[in-house]
């Protein structure tokens, strides 16, 4: 899929190593750890999986006009406590950030799920103190519902209000 600046391809068969490079790069990470390598690969397994069994997921994401790889993000199937919902997820590297890159991959995640997603809450769970996180949900149409724990982290659930 395409937006205005941004490829945005399905994580698939040939994607393991830009996965795992993203998810093991400390510099990608600023209120979480990095994954361990074993982790990424597990994570890569997941994420190509979902899109063979549901035709959406987390894409991979790269800049159209160069080709070059920036970030990570996009919706899964996830179960959380109050019941079934899409979880988005996003992650950039520090030299896309500040760009708007990421409104625009969730701009288009959000116009895509509503389409070809299932009828559930778009959820966006952050650490408490994710400021830049934050932001992008809260100025993306995403509403905090509750503070809790998640993976064992203070975190603040959003939820797609429009
Ligand atoms: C969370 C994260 C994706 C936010 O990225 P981001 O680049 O700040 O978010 P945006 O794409 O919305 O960019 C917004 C900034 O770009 C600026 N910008 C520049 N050009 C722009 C354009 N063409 N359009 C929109 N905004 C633009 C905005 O003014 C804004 O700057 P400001 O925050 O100083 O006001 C990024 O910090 C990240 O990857 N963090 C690590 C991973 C992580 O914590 N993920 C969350 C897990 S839930």
């Amino acid at each position: 899929m395409r937006t205005a600046r941004l490829s945005l391809d399905p994580i698939g068969p040939h994607d393991r190593d830009a996965v795992v490079r993203m998810q093991t790069d400390p510099a990608n990470f600023d209120y979480d750890q990095p994954n361990s390598v074993e982790d990424a690969h597990d994570q890569y397994e997941r994420w190509s999986a979902h899109w063979l069994t549901h035709g959406w997921g987390y894409w991979l994401v790269r800049i159209s006009a160069t080709d070059q790889l920036i970030g990570i993000g996009g919706g899964c199937s996830t179960e959380l406590d109050d019941g079934p919902a899409i979880n988005i997820f996003y992650r950039f590297r520090p030299m896309a950030r500040g760009k708007g890159y990421a409104s625009e991959l969730l701009t288009a995640t959000v116009e895509f799920l509503t389409r070809v997603g299932p009828d559930q809450p778009m959820v966006i769970i952050t650490d408490t103190d994710n400021k830049p996180s934050i932001v992008l949900a809260e100025r993306n149409g995403f509403t905090q519902y509750k503070l809790g724990e998640h993976r064992g982290r203070p975190s603040r659930f959003f939820r797609y209000t429009g």
